[in-house]
């Protein structure tokens, strides 16, 4: 059973997602803690509603980000997290955080990377003109938005999308996306090899194939 440290800096839809999957009889993971770096975060209070403990971790509490980053691992450690999910973490991750949870943190980013990394990233993909968008689930690396790639979903853009439009779409994708990649690693039929991505689903259910949300 994996224990899920989940990281917020908002709402927590995702995390919301991921809270009714753990409700599922046999997803194989379950939130130990739910982290934000913000006090106000709105997912906070949904976390707490739903009986998980919670830590605010304000990173203008903290000289440096090193030492922020460092009382968010001990809090981590301290609840059993063996995965760091990142759920609308909106705090860069260096060094510090990320050699000591190596291979065990990932993040949902929306657009189909390496298309549009960073921010504004609907409004890159309405001026880039793609047909296609979607989300993508990754390894967290320090090369933002640039870890090996667990997952992604597809879903059309249409004609007269606005950037909320679009983002209202992908995250109806997210929403199913996120919990399908914790429950590809929590039943071990999607792993990571060095950089590289292995899913031993057969075809057509593997991950190459992604997901389609229309
Ligand atoms: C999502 O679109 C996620 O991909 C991005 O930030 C948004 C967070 O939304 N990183 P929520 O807080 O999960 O509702």
């Amino acid at each position: 059973m994996l224990k899920l440290g989940i990281l917020i800096s908002g709402r927590g839809s995702n995390m919301q997602a991921i809270i009714d999957a753990c409700g599922e009889p046999d997803f194989p993971a379950r939130i130990v803690l739910v982290l934000s770096n913000r006090p106000e975060a709105g997912g906070l209070k949904r976390a707490a509603e739903a009986g998980i403990p919670i830590a605010v971790v304000d990173h203008k509490a903290y000289a440096s980000r090193s030492d922020f980053e460092t009382a968010m691992s001990e809090h981590l450690a301290a609840a059993g997290a063996d995965l760091v999910v990142c759920a609308g973490f909106m705090r860069v991750l260096t060094a510090t955080f990320l050699d000591r949870w190596r291979d065990r943190a990932i993040n949902i980013h929306p657009s189909l990377l390496p298309s549009f990394r960073g921010t504004h990233v609907h409004e890159q993909a309405l001026a880039a003109g793609v047909k296609i968008s979607g989300c993508t689930v990754h390894v967290v690396r320090a090369d933002v938005d640039a870890g090996p790639i667990l997952g992604q979903a597809a879903v059309p853009v249409l004609p007269g999308d606005t950037p909320d439009s679009l983002a209202a779409r992908i995250l109806k994708a997210e929403h199913a996306l996120y919990p399908l990649c914790i429950r590809g690693l929590g039943e071990g039929w999607l792993r990571l090899d060095g950089d590289r991505v292995i899913d031993t689903r057969p075809a057509p259910e593997a991950a190459q194939a992604p997901l389609i949300v229309p």
